[in-house]
């Protein structure tokens, strides 16, 4: 599949796109708009309960062709295709990528090499949730038989970034006599605080690791096996109060955790693609396991929606295509992720791991330079706090940042007016970001000509609008499997390798050896570049 690449540049449809796209920049989406009355209904899409509006962005019917044009040339169907069928499209990792089985239904099969996964995929779930009524019901009791209380995850990136994701958006459907937390950061406040007045006989500890060799979390996970037997005193009580994560059974059991109290994946699944698996465990603790399998129904309604759907219609593909037409022909180095719904909170932070992880590739598949931007940064916080934080740049900064906004007809929490305020703000920022305010408005309020050019919002800044009806476990599993098709769509653009992440390596080498010199007993000879064997030097005369 490598070997076919065609240079994107070569590819007939990028040249057309820049082409058209000389012909678009200048236009603003107020004459867009008024050249087309009823674009506004005609640029959405709606699947699987979400409702796209994406007519405030800088395209036209044409534009559109030419991206699903563009699609099609770059093999878009195609790759998705060996996706789902189990190819080993993670070639740099010789590597099977198959996140969407880990929702396929029962009755689906799914072959890597020569061997249905699904079933696996099941035996797991039922595991999880066998284990997850029992803490949750009181019968699974700690050493002391005590039931356990507090569950701390304990996980970095992809371990830990989808699981907190996941409680944080669905609080309100867990258990609230249970308290979660997690534990990332190496750094030993994180875990200080994860355990403050805590006790180590209610609490249990989910190490989740795919490789379970990550430094940060098995630094943690020993911290907390040593946390717990401070009080416990005795080995066996490791089995009551931990349970692994992982797909490597053999350090799990090196760790002293009993396989037996082992959840396991697979190497196909990626870590930042992870959170449907066992990863999600507490997630499935915190909400039970018919909310859990809600989640994952959600995640397959999207698949299925992804592999069949026209490309016309077809939410991540517009999604994805939108990402890279602002990427690669306006030169927009970031998206806004706004989501107007308070349980959503770290829902940008877990997309920063999904859409950077997988996209910051400078290279493509067969190993050549890419000759255009990749994967854009993708940042935002809830609304309407950044409101009040950051949008004057998104309104009147000289960047363009292509903007998602995601807001649900219904609360989940109703108070008074305030639902009916967040949805107007949605709106209204949409609004104001396309069409802003002419001089000729600011001028017509009476506001003095010296502060006119202040008060003037350029617009034609483009947003997609996404609604849904409430936030569920259900509409959770659509969103996230929206944005990893997404993002799937805009790797296949590019023809990189969405599914390693290589550039996380060299940093974590260098660690490696610096602690070494952090630790040396005596001075050790330094021989990094100035600048850091001086910090090193620095560091180790002051701590
Ligand atoms: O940051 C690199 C990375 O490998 C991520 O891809 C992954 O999610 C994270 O580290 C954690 O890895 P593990 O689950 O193996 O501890």
């Amino acid at each position: 599949m490598t070997d076919q690449i065609t240079p994107l540049a070569s590819r007939p449809a990028w040249k057309a796109l820049q082409q058209h796209a000389e012909t678009l920049r200048p236009q603003h989406l107020r004459e867009i708009f008024q050249a087309d009355p009823t674009r506004g209904e005609r640029f959405t899409a709606q699947a699987c309960g979400l409702f796209l509006d994406y007519s405030k962005n800088r395209i036209t019917d044409e534009t559109l062709r030419l991206l699903i044009e563009l699609a099609k040339e770059s093999g878009l169907r195609e790759r998705a295709e060996a996706m789902f069928t189990g190819e080993k499209i993670n070639t740099t990792e010789n590597r099977a990528v198959l996140h969407v089985a880990l929702r396929a239904p029962r009755s689906e099969s799914i072959l890597v090499d020569g061997e249905d996964v699904v079933p696996g995929v099941h035996q797991v779930l039922d595991k999880m949730a066998a284990f997850a009524e029992q803490v949750r019901s009181g019968a699974w009791l700690g050493y002391t038989g005590k039931p356990i209380r507090n569950v701390i995850n304990i996980g970095i990136g992809g371990s830990d970034l989808g699981p907190v994701m996941a409680y944080e958006a669905l609080r309100h459907y867990s258990q609230r006599d249970l308290n979660f937390r997690f534990v990332s950061n190496v750094d030993s406040t994180d875990f200080a605080e994860a355990v403050h007045e805590l006790n180590p006989e209610e609490t249990l500890f989910l190490v989740a690791s795919k490789t379970f060799t990550t430094l940060e979390t098995m630094t943690n996970a020993h911290s907390a096996r040593a946390w717990t037997l401070g009080q416990l005193k005795q080995t066996e009580a490791i089995a009551r109060h931990f349970v692994a994560i992982s797909t490597n059974a053999e350090a799990v059991s090196n760790f002293g955790i009993d396989t037996a109290n082992m959840f396991g994946f697979w190497d196909w699944v990626g870590g930042r693609y992870s959170m449907d698996s066992a990863i999600g465990l507490s997630t499935m603790i915190a909400i039970g396991p018919e909310n859990f399998r809600a989640m994952l129904d959600g995640f397959h309604a999207m698949d299925v929606h992804f592999r069949t759907a026209p490309l016309e219609q077809n939410l991540p593909v517009l999604l994805g295509l939108l990402a890279v037409w602002y990427n690669d022909f306006f030169n927009a180095q970031t998206v806004a992720i706004l989501p107007y719904e308070q349980y959503l909170k770290r829902f940008p932070a877990y997309l920063q791991q999904l859409t950077m992880e997988s996209n910051g590739k400078h290279v493509s598949l067969n190993g050549t330079p890419v000759t255009t931007d990749t994967g854009p940064i993708y940042w935002g916080e809830p609304g309407t706090n950044g409101q009040h934080s950051f949008y004057q740049l998104i309104h009147q900064g000289t960047r363009l940042i292509p903007c998602d906004f995601i807001g649900f007809y219904k609360s989940i929490n109703p108070l008074g007016r305030h639902h009916d305020m967040l949805m107007a703000n949605v709106f209204a920022q949409a609004e104001a970001l396309a069409f802003g305010k002419t001089a000729a408005e600011v001028r017509a309020e009476g506001v003095a000509e010296a502060l006119v050019p202040h008060k003037v919002f350029e617009g034609n800044r483009p947003s997609n609008t996404l609604l849904a009806e409430r936030l569920t476990p259900y509409t959770l599993g659509t969103l996230v499997a929206l944005y990893e098709h997404s993002v799937f769509t805009q790797g296949a653009i590019w023809s990189i390798d969405s599914f390693d992440q290589w550039g996380v390596e060299l940093g974590k080498v260098l660690a490696t050896r610096i602690l070494g010199e952090i630790e040396s007993a005596s001075e050790p000879p330094l021989a990094h570049d100035t600048s850091t064997s001086n910090l090193i030097r620095l560091y180790r005369s002051h701590k």
